[in-house]
């Protein structure tokens, strides 16, 4: 398993474990899932507190049976601010939120905390004293923010402190992705050169935020898997003729594909199932080269200038 830095403060798994949907899966294959991950070095799981109504968090501890000596070998990382119809970066709801994370996930500290989704009513100096307060308390060791573009990361960072942000949780697979669009298509009139994030991409790595891609395997909004998918007959002939080339599956691909760029970018998978977390893993066995990178980049159907 590749190893990556976040914010150059916790050595973790380039792929972390996202249980946005792990209220599916009964206990035993909750743990069977945890257990594959761990196997395979993956010590990172990713959550937040509306996945799964509220529940992922309870389910996630009870099934790999959560205790102090198992606490000490994962990274977690959850989020809060997205509220039922709104956003909440006050004091109150942040902090409300993770004591609620923190009894849930049967532990005393989350690795990270992530910002959700920026709040329009956010205000930089609360959100400041609310990080100090819970790491003070020892409750959250590091923070980051899910979601941002890089004047909002800036005018949190004004007065964060030491409480620095470490990571940017961003939407990204080979058929979403404006934050490579967007860097490619610089001085052209392509739909592609919107600005979408800001420059978010080239913005954390300037601060050593490391970005981490949730949805790798999604295109639009949820609108479903590309992997299969007859929306994608190039990409998908490209994805089976590179993942041959490799003896994987395009599933692999699409994760190599992530790693492949020079960010160290973290992706967050969001499988539930063990046998798929194995193809994953594989990603890190091997480099895809620049022309195979673009290859896929270009054969969903995206323009180079
Ligand atoms: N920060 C944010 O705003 C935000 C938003 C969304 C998600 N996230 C995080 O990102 C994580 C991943 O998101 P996601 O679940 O949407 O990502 P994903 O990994 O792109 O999608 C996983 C889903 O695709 C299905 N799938 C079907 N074919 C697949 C294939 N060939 N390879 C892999 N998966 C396939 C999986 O089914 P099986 O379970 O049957 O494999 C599963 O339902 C979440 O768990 C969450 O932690 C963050």
């Amino acid at each position: 398993m590749n190893k990556v830095s976040l914010g150059g403060k916790i050595e973790t798994a380039q792929i972390g474990l996202g249980c946005m949907r792990i209220t599916g899966l009964n206990k035993k294959d909750m743990e069977n899932l945890f257990k594959t991950s761990m196997e395979l070095g993956i010590d990172f799981f990713d959550h937040a507190d509306i996945y799964g109504g509220g529940e992922c968090h309870v389910h996630f501890a009870d099934s790999i049976g959560m205790n102090p000596t198992l606490r000490e070998k994962i990274i977690l990382q959850s989020k809060c601010g997205i509220r039922n119809g709104y956003y909440d970066f006050s004091k109150e709801h942040i902090i409300a939120s993770t004591d609620k994370i923190l009894k849930d996930l049967k532990t005393d500290y989350l690795d990270i905390l992530l910002l959700h989704r920026p709040d329009a009513l956010c205000e930089p100096e609360e959100v400041a004293e609310t990080f100090d307060t819970l790491a003070k308390s020892g409750k959250v060791k590091y923070f980051g923010v899910s979601n941002h573009n890089p004047h909002q990361i800036a005018l949190l960072s004004n007065y964060l402190g030491e409480n620095t942000i470490l990571a940017n949780q961003m939407q990204m697979s080979i058929t979403t992705c404006p934050m490579i669009d967007l860097g490619l298509n610089v001085n052209t009139g392509n739909a592609e050169a919107v600005d979408r994030d800001g420059g978010t991409l080239d913005y954390c790595r300037l601060h050593n935020i490391t970005i981490q891609a949730w949805s790798p395997f999604q295109y639009g909004f949820f609108e479903g898997v590309f992997i299969g998918s007859k929306k994608f007959p190039k990409l998908n002939k490209k994805l089976d003729e590179i993942a041959a080339r490799y003896g994987v599956t395009p599933t692999t691909i699409a994760v190599a594909w992530l790693n492949r760029h020079p960010a160290k970018i973290q992706t967050i998978i969001g499988t539930t199932n063990a046998k798929r977390v194995k193809e994953i893993a594989k990603s890190c066995e091997f480099t895809l080269t620049r022309e195979e990178w673009y290859e896929l980049y270009l054969a969903e159907g995206k323009p180079l200038p």
